[in-house]
């Protein structure tokens, strides 16, 4: 019997998209990649990516269709038709944002991503939920597929959350910690170690389960990091009541392996597009669920996590003497976090923000997050280097630990400098180094 490899779909494609399709085709599979915005479209079909993603345009010009010296094993399409036809399996990677003024996630794109695929799936296929959901969804989209599917029971799901971290997209994909899958059936199960071999080979762990568990293996590994960042942060605000050292202090405790070295960075906490509304979403389904108690301890992390950006404002107020009034304050940083363009619930972005309504002029600068800053935040002012955004500065706001920030010569910006004042919202700095160039130095 001759055994074809399975074809690929990734319906969706965003962060996770775009870097699943991509990598799917460097493991050797024909993809399909589909998204509604056919401008989107456009862009991938000739190689390009609408995000800063390190490596990713590399590898999606190693295979895109009709690029020059390019395998031709990734496509992109606006039709679920031709997604339909093609696919044996379907990877669902669409957002699912926070609802507005709600903690709950809105579930719109997934839920249309599977009505508009599924009437159209006439012969065998997987469909593979990869977006983060509210536990129970997976379940609920299975009835429905069941219901709309020409297929019937030939079109199954499976659930397969995906654990990739922006900055760093292409490399965890490729080789992830481990490959979780939910599923109903030993033949999804096998479908799925067909399509992960490459990463099984090299040694990632493939765990098995059902919906539910792998739904909430998600949630909770996102939960866990949130808890251990706002963990650090507020032994930041004990050690800054005693006097304490933060940075020595993680360093210390994370010598102990049980507790690890990772994800203890205090500064202005956590955002982008996943961990902020991640752990809200949990807490709502939860309450759902009639299992709110068992999350209270979120609530906490969430407010920790919010006031060391408002603490950042009051130290920066601080240290300009009191009131932002007629003050010049550069930020440096405006993407939620290093080596990503993403600006979505940004730390840095909120305190610029706030410090701007309290009066100061703002200046922000970003390696790459300037044109997602600026249509977030128009009313901010924006510089093309650090140096211009740091002219004539009462306070520098290091607020993103880009590595061309630690890279700075403090005697040159010193010399741009009304004063030489700098805040560092990251403790990724050098203090050392600031001070001995003159500069009053404070870390959060
Ligand atoms: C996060 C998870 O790390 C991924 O595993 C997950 O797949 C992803 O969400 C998702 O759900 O899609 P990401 O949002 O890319 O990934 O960013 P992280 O690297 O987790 O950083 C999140 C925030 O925490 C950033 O604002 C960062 O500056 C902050 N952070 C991180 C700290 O303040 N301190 C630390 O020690 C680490």
């Amino acid at each position: 019997e001759h055994h074809m490899a399975p074809k690929i779909t990734v319906i969706g494609t965003g962060y996770l998209g775009a870097t699943h399709a991509a990598a799917m085709a460097e493991l050797g599979f024909e993809v399909l990649g589909l998204d509604v915005v056919p401008e989107k479209i456009e862009l991938l079909s000739s190689g390009r990516v609408p995000m800063y993603e390190p490596g990713l345009e590399d590898l999606l010009r190693r295979h895109v269709a009709g690029i020059d010296g390019a395998t031709g094993r990734l496509r992109f399409t606006t039709s679920y038709e031709e997604v339909a036809d093609f696919g044996d399996v379907h990877f669902v990677c669409v957002n699912t944002p926070q609802k507005h003024g709600e903690y709950a996630c809105d579930m719109s794109y997934v839920d249309s991503a599977v009505e508009s695929l599924a009437p159209l799936l006439r012969r065998p296929a997987l469909v593979v939920g990869k977006s983060t959901v509210p536990v129970g969804s997976a379940a609920r989209l299975a009835a429905r597929l069941l219901e709309l599917a020409p297929a019937g029971e030939a079109a199954e799901l499976a659930w397969n959350p995906e654990f990739l971290r922006e900055g760093f997209a292409v490399q965890d994909t490729l080789h992830p910690d481990r490959i979780v899958v939910g599923v109903t059936s030993k033949q999804a199960e096998k479908q799925l170690r067909e399509v992960y071999a490459s990463p099984i080979g090299e040694g990632s762990p493939f765990v098995v389960t059902d919906f539910p568990t792998a739904e909430l293996v998600k949630t909770s590994a996102n939960s866990f990091l949130a808890t251990k960042i706002s963990f650090i942060n507020a032994m930041a605000e004990v050690c800054e009541a005693a006097d304490g050292d933060v940075v020595k202090l993680a360093e210390a405790i994370g010598h102990d392996e049980r507790i690890g070295k990772k994800f203890l960075r205090a500064g202005i906490g956590f955002g982008g597009g996943c961990l902020p509304k991640d752990i809200r979403a949990f807490m709502a389904r939860a309450g759902e669920l009639g299992a709110d108690q068992a999350l209270t301890f979120l609530r906490e992390v969430d407010s920790i996590n919010m006031r060391r950006r408002g603490h950042m404002v009051e130290l920066a107020r601080e240290a300009v003497g009191g009131s932002f009034l007629g003050k010049r304050v550069a930020v440096l940083g405006a993407a939620f976090k290093p080596d990503s363009d993403d600006v979505r619930d940004s730390p840095a972005l909120n305190v610029a923000g706030q410090i701007h309504l309290q009066g100061a002029q703002v200046t922000v600068y970003d390696p790459k997050g300037m044109e997602n800053a600026r249509a977030l935040f128009p009313t901010l002012g924006y510089a093309p280097s650090a140096l211009d955004a740091a002219r004539g500065a009462h306070a520098v706001l290091h607020l993103t630990e880009w590595r061309e920030f630690r890279d700075l010569d403090p005697q040159e910006v010193g010399a741009v400098v009304d004063e030489r004042r700098i805040l560092d919202g990251r403790n990724a700095l050098d203090p050392q180094v600031w001070r001995e160039a003159d500069w009053t130095y404070r870390a959060l």
